[in-house]
């Protein structure tokens, strides 16, 4: 395998399946992935960023080559800052498209290096979000088949909370 770090940035507010499947493959892709916990000045966070950090590092504990770090800067800047060569990032459905599209062309115009690589969600995590599972949950609705199992409780416990 070539020597080649991947960043996987995201808010992660909280993760969900969508997120440890693009996770997983990346990792089996590149020598070593680095899961950026990022802020997203667009969306108002359910989670701090060290709660997202830590439900992300159990979920990927089973992954050698898996690191999580929270960065609070430029992801143009993280990519030169780890001496990756790779943004990995999910698509759904077309509608991320132009989001994603503009933000890989802004981050290529800052950093040359900063190559961004789609991966296309599988199927059953089509539908899948951050914003519905909190929709869910505030609620008191079954997240059960959209976050992985071991962080299950502790996400449904908090947003429960926030109802
Ligand atoms: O999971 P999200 O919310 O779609 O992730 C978006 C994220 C965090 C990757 C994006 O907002 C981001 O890159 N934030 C870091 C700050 C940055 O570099 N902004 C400029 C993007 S062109």
């Amino acid at each position: 395998m070539n020597q080649i770090t991947a960043i996987c940035p995201g808010s992660f507010d909280p993760v969900t399946l969508g997120h440890t499947d693009i996770i997983t493959r990346a990792s089996k892709m590149f020598s070593k992935v680095i899961v950026a916990v990022m802020p997203n000045a667009k969306k108002q966070s359910a989670f701090t960023p060290e709660e997202r950090a830590e439900m992300l590092s159990k979920c990927v504990a089973n992954l050698p080559n898996v690191e999580v770090e929270i960065y609070d800067g430029l992801l143009a800047d993280f990519v030169d800052l780890k001496n990756a060569k790779a943004i990995v990032k999910g698509l759904r459905a077309i509608s991320d498209f132009e989001y994603e599209f503009q933000m890989a062309l802004m981050n290529e115009k800052m950093n040359k290096n900063a190559e961004t690589v789609f991966f296309t969600t599988r199927a059953e995590n089509l539908f899948l979000s951050s914003s519905a599972v909190k929709a869910i949950a505030t609620k008191g609705g079954c997240i059960k088949d959209f976050v992985p199992e071991c962080v299950h409780d502790y996400i449904a416990t908090e947003l429960a909370k926030k109802n």
